[in-house]
């Protein structure tokens, strides 16, 4: 990436490892940052220990927040000392008095430092003469934990007395509780307290899901170094405040009261808003002593066996040994992958957006503070685009992975919504919210494709796996009143048994159904939405062109598969449902494709033939007419667009069309000084092969002139103006916010990786640059290290962590940028490196896993060249010559040479360009 101007990096790298530090942290308003485990833990924290700490919708142990909560809730995480003769001070800097301070001469003085995945702010109190260290993580594992350490230090010149006390509040239950019966619900709460802490397991889980026995328990425990035990107890929120007291200002510690409940614990409160609060003993702290403590806060699945919890957990060098043993276990998932370039800040960056779609997969779109809503779990289009990074990162579980998400494909090429927590696990949807986002067939190929491609399993598609059914069908057109609710969701054939297809029948329907879905001007109907959520309002007339052209792309690919799956495995027919051949028409009754109504009337009778069951029976077709049918469909679809869908403007340049809305208007185009364009409606038909070559240079003018903004890079659409009722809630928001016109990360990293596919590499780079250089402009991003989900006008990053353009950046760097991807299963090298990234030695490389081995493929230039100029000019693989196979887009390494080497160890491919 090219050099930015670090002045402006805020934070900087301590470093090699992705370490970082900021100072003065708490002067910029929204940050946060994760802390999480695969065992269901999902914490984030702010500089000042806000956040919220959560297994899930139902089990928050803080209260749950939005952004806006973590500058103006008071109930956060918090650890107080009261220093004898000067009173009370916030170690998390949380009180009154700090923040009352924030401008003035007495301000602390704050750092942050963090890394994969731990937290450390350093606050200190000039004026009180003293400093706390505070660091949080989640240990790896499955423990629902979450650990801090607080160590006080004496910074001034005379003796300070100080006591501690630690103040958590518990909120103990489900998100839905904090509109709904906030009060009532805390009547619910059983608060124990013993020698470690305080415990609060609500009597009844009260909410939407009826009023049921509650197991789940919450709480906060402590110990001092050394092992001591807190010496008492405020166990209810409101005593330990006061009355007209205040969670930043309580009364226990600003008039330092005795606790009622003294050491050992053992009293047992009821009905009250509960808090982990931890009174410490009270020490005299010398010029230069320190003093530490433990906090361990947990959610147990029942009552928690404290003893164990705390012999884990509760002192202090395990709370060491563990953060170590965390700072490894994130390192080696995270370091699967590692760039070096001539820019190593930038190198360091990406080791962070190699771990956002980690911290998707756990995290689901929820439980960090912008992301204030869904219930967890995640939705069909990420659980497949997270599998693209996991591919590079990951890749021995996801066959698996893939062949249980074919189990959500509803005959009709739709697919189940509601996704459990188990692999492969899908939820009929009971609330009858009937929609399709007409995208969501389109993704799989392309995940299957890349796997194909990094594997060369070609056996997958011939596995078996069963269809999903609900009461919807017809692509929620219709409701299938023979569904039972209890009814398993399984596809049944006429005889009551689960239907199977092969993953490619599944494959070939999800491509197979839209093609025949089309609106008006015979583009594929757009239905709830497409990848832009927000195209919400246009389920009638509306239709995206620009999948249309993702689909086309499909079926040209998938044609291409079929007599690839012809000649290397020598199969002559494939198996299909026979209902499925009314959809390849030309097989035996061709449908006119330039008659919409003939289409709509072919998919009728496919609808009629496999109304939410199939018969069982298989036809037998020859694979190369399935392969001639599926490549006239796409051939048909590229000249449609090309002949209807391409705006010529009168500046020259030209772009595609993205969308019709509900009143069957073509969306973009331009008069006078108004245009109307969406960078989505260039991506998929420039991804794919429906924008021809020429097009390219004009769709990328077009880009420049009407989405480029250099304050915010490329934005999502053009200002349309109005609110746009028959397209989408999108244009409700402010032009230049979010998916109305922001620059959002997601399209342009697509953007970008599609220009590096069709060879603009100097644009493609542009694009990709133009992403980091946004995120790590701190002065205007206010963002730690990675890539938000878009830019807001001001420039702010946004919905930081959670966003699937992360797996496409990472993607895009492994297998464009630096050119390493599979080719059905062999590996293609195929470098866009451009002259400046080169480090000064002139080498660029890439460690990524290939073949299940652990590759460092080091690229070196001869001075001055990079793509366009040069070419591979000799591979060594662990010293060794490796005799060059080359191909039009690069050099084939077979599997076989990388599969003979060892598992173990990383394996050095030298590549010279010259
Ligand atoms: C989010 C959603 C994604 C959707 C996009 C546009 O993007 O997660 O599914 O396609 O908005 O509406 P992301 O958070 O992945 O950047």
């Amino acid at each position: 990436m090219n050099a930015v101007n670090h002045s402006k990096t805020g934070w900087v790298f301590t470093g090699s490892n992705g370490d970082f530090c900021l100072k003065q942290p708490d002067r910029s308003s929204f940050l946060y940052f994760p802390l999480v485990n695969e065992g269901g833990m999902m914490s984030s924290i702010s500089p000042k220990l806000h956040g919220q700490v959560t297994s899930g919708h139902n089990t928050f142990l803080t209260p749950p927040l939005s952004v806006e909560d973590l500058h103006n809730s008071r109930a956060s995480r918090n650890f107080w000392v009261y220093v004898d003769g000067k009173g009370a001070w916030s170690a998390a800097g949380n009180s009154a008095r700090q923040n009352a301070g924030m401008y003035g001469e007495e301000a602390d003085d704050t750092e942050l430092e963090a890394g994969l995945l731990w937290h450390r702010v350093t606050r200190e109190s000039r004026e009180l003469g003293i400093k706390a260290e505070i660091t949080s993580f989640v240990p790896a594992g499955n423990d629902k934990v979450e650990l801090m350490k607080v160590v006080l230090t004496n910074t001034s010149t005379e003796v300070l007395a100080v006591t501690p006390t630690a103040a958590v509040p518990l909120y103990a239950r489900s998100a839905d509780d904090l509109r709904d019966h906030r009060h009532v619900t805390s009547l619910l709460n059983r608060i124990y307290t013993s020698a470690h802490g305080i415990e609060v397991q609500p009597a009844l889980s009260f909410d939407e899901r009826g009023h049921r026995v509650n197991y789940t328990s919450y709480g906060v425990f402590g110990a001092a170094e050394g092992g001591d035990q807190p010496t008492g107890f405020f166990p209810v929120q409101e005593e330990f405040i006061g009355e007209g007291g205040s969670l930043d200002w309580p009364e226990a510690v600003v008039l330092n009261r005795e606790p009622q409940i003294g050491a050992g614990g053992g009293v047992h409160r009821e009905g009250y808003e509960a808090l982990g609060g931890l009174r410490f003993a009270g020490v005299s702290l010398q010029p230069g002593q320190s003093m530490s403590y433990v906090l361990v806060l947990a959610i147990g699945s029942e009552r928690i066996d404290i003893a164990a919890l705390m012999d884990k957990y509760g002192s202090v060098r395990a709370f060491d040994a563990m953060l170590q043993e965390n700072k490894t276990f994130w390192a080696d998932k995270v370091n699967t992958v590692e760039f070096h370039t001539s820019d190593p800040v930038a190198d360091q960056w990406m080791k962070w957006v190699t771990l956002q779609p980690v911290l998707r997969r756990l995290y689901g779109n929820s439980f960090l503070p912008y992301h204030d809503y869904g219930r967890g779990g995640r939705g069909w289009r990420d659980l497949w685009q997270d599998c693209l990074a996991l591919l590079i990162m990951e890749p021995g579980d996801v066959r698996s992975l893939l062949l249980n998400n074919y189990a959500g494909v509803r005959i009709d090429g739709s697919n189940a919504t509601i996704i459990g927590q188990q692999p492969g696990e899908f939820i009929a949807d009971r609330n009858n919210i009937p929609r399709v986002w007409m995208d969501h067939g389109a993704w799989p190929f392309l995940t299957t494709m890349l796997y194909l491609d990094q594997s060369g399993d070609l056996d997958f598609l011939l596995e078996q796996q069963s269809y999903f059914r609900d009461s919807f069908m017809a692509r929620c057109r219709e409701r299938d009143v023979s569904w039972d609710a209890s009814a398993d969701s399984m596809l049944q054939a006429a005889n009551g048994e689960p239907y199977t297809g092969t993953i490619l029948e599944h494959i070939l329907l999800q491509n197979l159904v839209p093609f025949f879905n089309v609106g008006e001007h015979n583009n594929i109907l757009l239905e709830g939405a497409d990848w832009n959520d927000g195209l919400d309002m246009a389920a009638q007339r509306g239709e995206s062109v620009t999948f249309t052209s993702f689909y086309a792309s499909n079926l040209l690919d998938l044609s291409r598969l079929l007599r690839m799956l012809k000649e290397r495995k020598g199969i002559e027919t494939l198996e299909l449902a026979e209902e499925m051949a009314l959809l390849l028409d030309s097989l035996h009754e061709a449908v006119d494709y330039e008659s919409v109504s003939d289409k709509r009337g072919r998919l009728d009778r496919y609808y009629a033939a496999a109304p939410n069951r199939v018969s069982g029976v298989r036809a037998e077709l020859a694979l190369d007419s399935i392969a001639d049918d599926l490549a006239r469909k796409a051939e048909w679809i590229f000249d449609h667009l090309r002949r209807n869908e391409w705006i010529q403007s009168a500046q020259g340049d030209g772009w595609f069309n993205g969308y019709y809305n509900n009143d069957g208007e073509r969306v973009e185009g331009e008069s006078g000084h108004n245009v109307r364009m969406t960078l989505t409606g260039q991506v998929f038909p420039l991804l794919g092969h429906a924008a021809a070559p020429e097009q390219i240079p004009q769709i990328i003018a077009a880009v420049e002139r009407n989405l480029y903004d250099e304050k915010i890079g490329y934005r999502l659409n053009s200002n349309f103006g109005g609110i746009q009722q028959n397209l989408g809630r999108a244009f409700g928001f402010a032009f230049g916010h979010k998916e109305n016109g922001a620059m959002f990360s997601h399209m342009t990293v697509m953007y970008g990786n599609a220009l590096y596919k069709r060879g603009y590499v100097k644009e493609g780079r542009k694009v990709l640059d133009s992403l980091y250089s946004l995120s790590v402009n701190f002065e205007l991003s206010r963002m730690y290290p990675g890539i938000p989900e878009y830019i807001s006008e001001q420039g702010r990053g946004m919905y930081t962590y959670l966003t699937g353009s992360a797996s496409w950046l990472l993607l895009t760097m492994v297998t464009e940028v630096f050119g390493v991807k599979g080719k059905l299963g062999d590996l293609l090298l195929q470098p866009k490196l451009m002259k400046d990234q080169f480090d000064q030695n002139g080498k660029a490389s890439v460690r990524t896993i290939f073949a299940e081995r652990q590759l460092d493929v080091v690229y070196t230039a001869a001075s001055g060249a990079e793509y366009g100029g040069c070419q591979i000019h000799s591979v060594t693989l662990n010293g060794a010559v490796v005799t060059l196979q080359r191909v039009s887009e690069g050099v084939l390494i077979p599997r076989s040479v990388l599969t003979a080497l060892p598992e173990e160890g990383v394996h050095l491919l030298q590549v010279e360009l010259a």
